[in-house]
């Protein structure tokens, strides 16, 4: 079963620019990892002051395994060397029960 981690990072608004910034250059080494299934920034729009990081992996231990290996410090070198740009960062954890993309359509041509 897949597990989902969110991480919740609260950010004041003078400090976005400087967070997606940093996200726009990101090492994106987490995508090479074994058990790694899907990574997303989402920008709160609803007025709230929120960013999830959005993650997804194939179990807990190859999201453990991420968290304390080189590639998960080399993602995080800005963080590391410029000091946080959030106020506050909290890690959610669901396990995947249900999932669904798109119907496939009938052609129609
Ligand atoms: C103190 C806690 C954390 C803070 C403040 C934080 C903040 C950041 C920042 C600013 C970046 C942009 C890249 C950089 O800094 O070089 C980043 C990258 C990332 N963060 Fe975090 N992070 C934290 C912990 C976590 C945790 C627990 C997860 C697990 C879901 C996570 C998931 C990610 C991912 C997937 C990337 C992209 C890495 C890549 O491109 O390889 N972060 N984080």
């Amino acid at each position: 079963m897949s597990v989902v981690k969110i991480n919740v990072l609260t950010v004041p608004a003078e400090m976005r620019e400087t967070l997606e910034k940093r996200f726009a250059a990101r090492a994106g080494v987490v995508s090479s990892e074994d058990g790694f299934e899907w990574f997303e920034l989402l920008r709160p729009t609803g007025g709230t002051d929120q960013y999830f990081v959005y993650t997804r992996w194939r179990s807990e231990e190859d999201f453990e395994r991420w968290v304390n290996s080189k590639a998960f410090t080399q993602g995080h070198a800005q963080h590391a060397a410029g000091g946080p740009a959030a106020r506050h960062s909290e890690l959610w954890s669901f396990e995947v029960l249900q999932s669904e993309g798109p119907r496939a359509r009938a052609s129609t041509t």
